[in-house]
């Protein structure tokens, strides 16, 4: 019988006379996307992708400038690369992502050995930026594309792998949260045409992609730019009849776009997940209102209850900031309440950390270190209960898992997940082959601390 190792070996190719690019990806979901993209816009100039650094013929770093201190990590990485630069002059090497849209040609400047630096909007010039490196210029490109011009990367399947793919339908964001470099470094709002993106999920799941997870940092917004296209309701509700699609999934949502339409489809529409990440940042009004979040405690309670009455048993995740400018013991204390009352899956949690360029960068950041990092684990250790107390829920049940790949922790199990998100492995099924993108039954025997294991059911 063929184990996961095995079968995900079968059909590799073999490309001799291949360039290489090694990508380095940081932040979220929208970066894997676009390192996705970038790797089909260098396809065509014969580049394949390597884990190995020292193979690579061009070296590109994928940022995120959400938090902490994001461009030291950046120079860090890219100073530990410059031996192998001075070893091999031939090789290029890029910053793309949201670092490289905020500092572009500041960090040419600050790395000699840097070739290229590039934003957000310009991955379909790479051809042109990586010839003129290749005539030893050192290129920084980071021209904002304007929203009636914006031109999404086309997504090729070939480029996606497994059965599961991410699919950008809006870039940007409109809102106006006091902490956020995001609006900054990705600009306004564009929504993909729903022609465009309905075509593309019929081409992934054409070439076997099972579960889509519609992205945007503000997805929910989707559709308000468009003159005559659907909302993001109408776009969920034309997706979900496409055939062959398993699961179709979307991050990240925003409270204050959480209409009641969209969050009753979680009981309506069969292919939707049931799955629903809506941050949150903080339990306190005051500090909400600070953040310029545009909802209330009680309006977020709403749109969980809604949910949750439209499908029981959805998973619901969440963001939380803790140590916002002014943000108080009992501001804090509403937070941890808020969490026992929703009783999340999951629970992103981040110490505030000052964004150039923000409102609240004006705000001084007085909560001290040693205060953040308290609440922090407060929080967290609240979350790890709650969270081993909603993991219990699965044990003994018979979950439909979508088989993902070779598990991570053994090459001789399979991994997968259930549509509430949550991962699980299992050894291989007697007499009964399977292989990504099948959907099985699982009986789940066994609850670890972030993930299940179980056994396939005949
Ligand atoms: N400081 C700390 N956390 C932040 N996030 C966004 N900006 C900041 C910041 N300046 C968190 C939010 C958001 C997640 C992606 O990152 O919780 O939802
Ligand atoms: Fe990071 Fe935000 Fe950029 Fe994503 S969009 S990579 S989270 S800064």
């Amino acid at each position: 019988m063929l184990g996961p190792d095995d079968r995900m070996n079968e059909g590799r190719e073999n490309g001799a006379d291949s360039r290489f690019v090694h990508i380095i990806t940081y932040g979220c979901q929208m970066n894997v996307f676009d390192t996705h993209r970038i790797l089909q816009v260098l396809r065509p100039l014969g580049y394949r992708e390597t884990d190995d650094p020292a193979m690579a013929d061009l070296i590109l770093l994928n940022t995120c400038s959400v938090r902490d201190r994001p461009e030291q990590k950046v120079i860090g990485t890219v100073t530990r690369l410059k031996p192998l630069k001075e070893s091999r002059p031939d090789m290029m090497m890029g910053v793309c992502g949201c670092v490289g849209q905020q500092h572009g040609r500041a960090l040419l400047d600050r790395l000699p050995w840097l070739d290229l630096v590039f934003g957000t909007d310009n991955i379909l010039d790479l051809p042109d930026m990586l010839a003129a490196t290749h005539k030893g210029r050192r290129v920084a490109n980071t021209r904002r594309m304007k929203r009636r011009e914006y031109e999404f990367v086309g997504v090729d399947p070939a480029v996606e792998r497994g059965p599961t793919a991410f699919l950008t339908i809006i870039k940007g964001c409109d809102k106006v949260c006091t902490y956020c470099i995001v609006p900054r470094v990705r600009g306004r709002e564009v929504s993909k045409p729903a022609d465009v993106v309905e075509a593309e999920v019929r081409s992934l799941v054409a070439s076997g992609v099972r579960d889509v997870t519609l992205l945007g940092q503000n997805v929910n917004s989707y559709g308000k730019d468009l003159q005559d296209g659907p909302d993001f309701t109408g776009l969920l509700e034309r997706l979900d009849g496409i055939p062959g699609l398993s699961r179709l999934r979307f991050v990240t949502s925003h409270p204050a776009d959480a209409d009641q339409g969209m969050l009753e489809c979680f009981g309506r529409l069969p292919r939707l997940a049931e799955y629903l990440h809506l941050p949150v940042q903080s339990g306190s009004n005051r500090i909400l209102k600070l953040m310029r979040r545009g909802y209330t405690v009680r309006e977020y309670l709403r749109c969980i209850d809604t949910a949750r009455k439209a499908s029981p048993d959805i998973a619901v995740s969440t963001d939380f900031i803790v140590g916002f400018p002014g943000e108080t013991d009992e501001d804090h204390r509403m937070s941890l309440d808020l969490i026992r009352a929703v009783r999340f899956d999951a629970i992103f949690s981040f110490k505030y950390s000052p964004r150039p360029g923000t409102r609240a960068v004006r705000m001084e950041d007085d909560v001290p270190e040693e205060v953040k990092a308290a609440r922090l684990l407060e929080l967290q250790t609240l979350q790890d209960g709650i969270m081993a107390e909603r993991m219990s829920r699965f044990l003994g049940r018979v979950e439909e898992v979508l088989v993902e790949g070779p598990s991570r922790a053994s090459g001789f199990e399979w991994m997968g997940r259930t549509r509430t998100n949550r991962i699980v492995n299992f050894p291989p099924p007697e007499g009964a082959s399977i292989g990504p993108g099948d959907l099985v039954d699982v009986r789940i025997d066994e609850i670890k601390a972030h993930s299940l294991r179980g056994t396939v059911l005949p």
